[in-house]
């Protein structure tokens, strides 16, 4: 397996200065037939690395707060692990895994290969009332598709002018999402799909040894960030969710936003973080916050300190504020 290069743990005394640059998802395989609003693509090559070394071997990934899944999709396709527990909340996006679950992955595909899409052909469908699951998870594609960000959360709207001003059909591929479908027909037999909350998923499968999670919540910790935008169940309880992975005899790793909230969380839980830097969906380079119990093993890679903070120390003597930086010895988070 290629491992990011390793960076001298004292930059400054070798020169090698330059930050750690965030994962290039194009050269990630795009398994998910989601376009989805704080999908974990940039996270796959540490989920592998994670999955592939673990010890003792997983059996088991359990995804409670699956979403566009890319994380159960990559461990079954390199077979990382036998099986995947997926669990997601939002009925439009647990009708796409259960269709999945249920054999009807090809009904889909031959469904989005025929669809002539315009807008006009696209309220037709998604208006459409009294439909059956696999319809239901047809409609979710479309929406996730020709909606602003792949947003399915209420005050969405459709794509103004989309890529290269294509408009509403520019995130739509029939033929590269049909093929994502078919694909997924082949690991079909190897996923559990539950429409459940995710915290009650845990703490079932809290106590089996050889269950690894992967856990990333919707980001509403301190009640600001993006995660009540994009996504329309969004409230959770962040302290019982730490609370929760306290108990886990297994394994399992956590992402959230890098933010002081959680970072306060995972301190009290007694648990390890490390920061990675990822591009959001504007391209602005950001980090996230990883969550563990023990993290030694990330250490391998460049790592990433939280940015210096400037603040004022007031002098007795003179009484004139001077401005110094948290750089100046090294902080842990
Ligand atoms: C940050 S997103 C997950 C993104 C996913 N990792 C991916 O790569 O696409 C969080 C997801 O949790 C779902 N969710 C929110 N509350 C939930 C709950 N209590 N139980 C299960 N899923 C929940 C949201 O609908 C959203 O899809």
């Amino acid at each position: 397996m290629k491992l990011p290069k390793q960076r001298s743990l004292f930059p400054e005394l070798s020169g090698d200065l330059s930050p750690p640059k965030p994962v290039n998802v194009a050269c990630i395989p795009q398994r998910s037939p989601f376009r989805y609003p704080g999908g974990k693509t940039w996270f796959v090559p540490t989920f592998r690395d994670w999955a592939a070394n673990h010890y003792p071997e997983p059996k088991i990934l359990i995804e409670p707060f699956a979403g566009g899944g890319i994380i159960s999709l990559t461990a079954l396709f390199e077979n990382l692990v036998s099986r995947v527990v997926m669990v997601e909340i939002d009925e439009d996006i647990a009708a796409v895994w259960q269709s999945v679950v249920d054999g009807h992955a090809e009904w889909i595909a031959n469904k989005i290969l025929s669809f002539d899409l315009t807008k006009e052909s696209v309220v037709a469908e998604i208006t459409k009332s009294n439909v059956d699951t696999r319809e239901k998870a047809f409609h979710t594609i479309l929406k996730n598709r020709t909606f602003h960000g792949g947003i399915l959360a209420e005050g969405s709207g459709f794509l103004k002018y989309g890529e290269n001003g294509k408009g509403i059909k520019s995130r739509w591929y029939p033929t590269t999402l049909a093929k994502r479908f078919f694909n997924l027909k082949h690991v079909a037999d190897r996923i559990s799909f539950h429409k459940e909350d995710g915290l009650k998923v845990i703490q079932r499968y809290s106590q089996h040894r050889d269950v690894i999670f992967f856990i990333d919540p919707p980001y509403t910790a301190g009640g600001k960030r993006a995660g009540k935008r994009l996504y329309r169940h969004f409230t959770l309880d962040h302290e019982q969710l730490f609370t929760l992975c306290e108990s886990i005899k297994g394994d399992f790793l956590m992402t959230y936003d890098n933010t002081d909230e959680a970072k306060s969380m995972a301190r009290n839980h007694r648990f390890q973080m490390r920061l990675i830097p990822m591009k959001n969906t504007h391209h602005a380079t950001m980090e996230e916050l990883v969550i563990g119990r023990d993290l030694s093993w990330m250490d391998r890679y460049p790592a990433v300190h939280e940015p210096l903070t400037e603040y004022n120390i007031v002098c007795k003597k003179e009484r004139v504020p001077k401005k110094c930086s948290s750089g100046q010895s090294k902080p842990r988070h």
